[in-house]
């Protein structure tokens, strides 16, 4: 199978990129490197000993990217790409549905166009809002914040209308919860610029003296430590789920939840880093961070029954490969 990835030099494309190849998929990347780095390519390579055709292109050049559909043949699209950061989301959001939704609306004329029928999309667990209850299944109500969380949820309503005006298409909408980890090698991994909105990131700055301190945003939510929990997910774990969706054998357009079904806190998460790694995380309780829900964590289980989708990476090994990726790709 030829797949399309968009966005494939960033963080969980190119992981999945890793992991298509090795299960014998081509690869082809479309990626405008805005937030990405071109060396990923040469470190796929070298994780997996494959070659990989790239095209650094905007999706919103529609004529551009036709042009690719028409030469490549696509058997089917993985679309990553897009802005999504929640609080620069809020500071320029014509910015975020420009961007995230003529792309997306590119990449389903040209799948249109060529007869590409079978698409997995990355949504984001930002669409449930503040959840009812926990764990969060995927019939819940959605309601979103900001305005990158509501691109996603315009483009999970695009994508509906567009499988009932045909329903030959084979869509699957995967919901991820908080991706953190890296490929085992170090050789892949996040690594943000500037200073990183998420947590994972940040912990591993201040671990590695590139920041001071970890501010933790508020220890007074009605959680096991006050501080708040989220469902974090191997970076691999995740990627192994969009294996799992392009070989799905169900047709028509499904949405899975994938996480760990587990809730961590901040605390529990800073503390678990020291002492898998041995090293001192400086932090301070700060105030809430406008828009933070106090805990959100998955059900998995439609992804298991339809999918076959299991973790297999612990918690332990999240802290261990993210602290890894980047004390191997900075001058520490
Ligand atoms: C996790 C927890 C913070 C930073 C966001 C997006 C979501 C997805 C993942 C794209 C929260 C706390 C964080 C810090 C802290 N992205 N925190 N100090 O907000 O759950 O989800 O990223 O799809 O769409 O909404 O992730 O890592 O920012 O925060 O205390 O410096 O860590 O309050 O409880 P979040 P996060």
């Amino acid at each position: 199978m030829k797949v399309l990835i968009t966005g494939g030099c960033g963080y969980i494309g190119s992981h999945t990129a890793v992991r298509l190849l090795e299960s014998g998929e081509e690869v082809v990347i479309i990626d405008n490197l805005i937030n990405s780095k071109i060396d990923v390519l040469d470190k796929i390579k070298e994780i997996t000993g494959k070659n990989i055709t790239f095209y650094q292109e905007d999706l919103c050049n529609l004529e551009e990217l036709r042009k690719i559909f028409k030469k490549e043949k696509f058997d089917a699209v993985i679309h990553f790409a897009g802005l999504k950061a929640v609080g620069e989301s809020v500071e320029i959001p014509l910015r975020y549905y420009q961007n995230n939704l003529v792309s997306t609306m590119n990449i389903l004329s040209c799948m249109q166009e060529f007869n590409v029928l079978k698409l997995v999309f990355s949504s984001s667990a930002t669409v449930y809002g503040s959840p009812k209850s926990l764990p969060i299944l995927e019939d819940f109500p959605l309601s979103t914040t900001n305005p990158y969380g509501t691109t996603k949820l315009m483009i999970e309503q695009i994508l509906t209308d567009v499988y009932k005006a045909n329903n030959k298409l084979d869509i699957t909408i995967l919901r991820y919860f908080n991706p953190i980890g890296a490929h085992k090698s170090g050789l892949l991994g996040e690594d943000p610029n500037g200073i990183p909105n998420n947590l994972m990131p940040y912990i591993v700055k201040v671990a590695t003296k590139q920041l001071p301190v970890l501010n933790i945003f508020g220890s007074d939510y009605d959680t096991i430590d006050g501080t708040g929990v989220r469902d974090y997910i191997h970076v691999m774990d995740l990627a192994e789920g969009h294996i799992l969706a392009l070989k799905n054998k169900k047709k028509g357009l499904k949405i899975y939840n994938l996480g760990t079904g587990k809730g961590t806190s901040v605390l529990e998460l800073v503390n678990m880093f020291s002492k898998i790694n041995n090293v001192k995380v400086n932090y301070k309780i700060v105030d809430r961070r406008p828009g933070d829900i106090a805990s959100c964590y998955a059900s998995s289980l439609k992804a298991n029954k339809e999918l076959g989708f299991t973790c297999k990476y612990t918690l332990e090994d999240m802290c261990k490969d993210s602290y890894n990726f980047v004390k191997k790709n900075s001058n520490l």
